[in-house]
């Protein structure tokens, strides 16, 4: 019986060793562990032993089955890592080759234009910051001097949000609410942009209830007219990618900037398209406002608790689905908000074409 089991052991160690596929492991298992197994067989003889065969029989053919069961688990566990090796080895992906060139989808303008505007901006220190689109009228309005009688407010045909609140909300009409933001959230100097969504109640080839701003703030001490003038310069010009881009700051009025400019660029006609750059008192050329600009008012600064005799700044404000039209030659905005896959198609940009200043924000 001993050299039985003994033999028994060594062969049944054998075959689980040579098992090379889960079904041969499996059947080994049954021939040994299974209803009719060998190993069965053994257990249901204890019971016709005397006491003193059991006792001695009844260990070996537990620690039997014991080494044949681990024996068996381990094994397994051998062809499953090695199956998962084998597949981890054949599916490899190598993240550093380039993508055929057939990635679905595509980079919608407006996206586009921002991260270009971000790229744009990060290059002259301005940090992305951002606000909520329902907003309270003391960010929207209040603290930008339009009090509740003002006739601005009626200049923007806002969306009020209905039911109780503490202060009226609305969805906010101009991304100069995050001027006010930033302006109680952080300590001077501040230079950042605000790009995101704002509604005005308003539709038509050029209007959507729903459009796109950026916001431009800077506030330090001894900000003037010329560092606004310079800086869109720089702008539009690294966004047009043009060195002849000229401006010309037209005397405005924004309740929260004084004094106000409205910045117009110079372009010229070539094949029945407007071409942005130049003078727009050439001969045949002419110009189209852009931005909406000026020193930050005093009383903006107040509101956000600042000193105005020490803080000075000056705030623009731009239309960022405008912008995109200008330079990639669209004329009607509706589109933009369709979702038409043709549309997409034919203005989107590819995924890979991530602007950078020295590989062109535009290309
Ligand atoms: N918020 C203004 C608008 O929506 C634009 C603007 C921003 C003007 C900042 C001046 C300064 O028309």
């Amino acid at each position: 019986m001993t050299t039985d089991l003994d033999t028994l052991r060594g062969e049944l160690l054998a075959a689980i060793d040579a098992a090379t596929a889960l079904d041969a492991l499996e059947a080994v298992r049954v021939q040994a562990l299974g209803k009719q197994g060998a190993i069965t067989g053994l257990l249901k003889t204890l019971g016709k032993l005397t006491p003193e065969e059991r006792q001695e029989q009844g260990p070996r053919i537990h620690s039997l089955r014991e080494a044949v069961t681990e024996a068996l688990a381990s094994r397994k566990a051998a062809m499953e890592q090695a199956a998962l090796e084998a597949r981890l080895a054949s599916e490899t992906v190598d993240m550093t080759l380039p993508v055929d060139g057939v990635a679905p989808g595509s980079v919608h303008p407006v996206s586009q234009v921002m991260d270009e505007l971000a790229e744009i901006f990060a290059d002259l220190g301005f940090a992305v910051a951002t606000g909520p689109e329902v907003e309270d009228d003391w960010h929207n309005f209040t603290a930008l001097n339009i009090p509740e009688t003002h006739p601005a407010r009626a200049m923007h045909d806002t969306f009020y949000i209905a039911g109780e609140h503490e202060r009226p909300m609305v969805l906010r009409t101009h991304t100069s609410p995050v001027q006010i933001r930033t302006m109680t959230s952080q300590k001077p100097p501040i230079r950042i942009i605000a790009p995101g969504r704002v509604y005005r109640s308003d539709s038509d080839a050029t209007h959507t209830p729903m459009f796109h701003q950026i916001e431009g703030l800077v506030i330090d001490k001894g900000i003037t007219l010329g560092h606004l003038k310079w800086t869109l310069e720089t702008f539009l010009k690294a966004f047009f990618e043009r060195d002849d881009i000229v401006l010309r700051l037209r005397p405005s009025y924004f309740p929260f900037t004084e004094p106000s400019a409205e910045v117009d660029v110079g372009f010229t006609w070539k094949d029945g398209k407007r071409v942005i750059g130049g003078s727009g008192d050439a001969p045949g050329g002419g110009w189209m406002e852009v931005l909406g600009s000026g020193m930050v008012h005093r009383r903006v600064i107040e509101a956000c608790g600042l000193d105005p005799e020490e803080w000075q700044g000056f705030a623009f404000g731009t239309g960022v689905d405008r912008l995109a039209m200008l330079k990639y030659g669209m004329d009607d905005l509706r589109p933009f908000f369709d979702g038409d896959l043709r549309w997409l198609k034919h203005y989107g940009f590819s995924a890979l074409d991530v602007p950078t200043l020295s590989g062109g924000v535009g290309a």
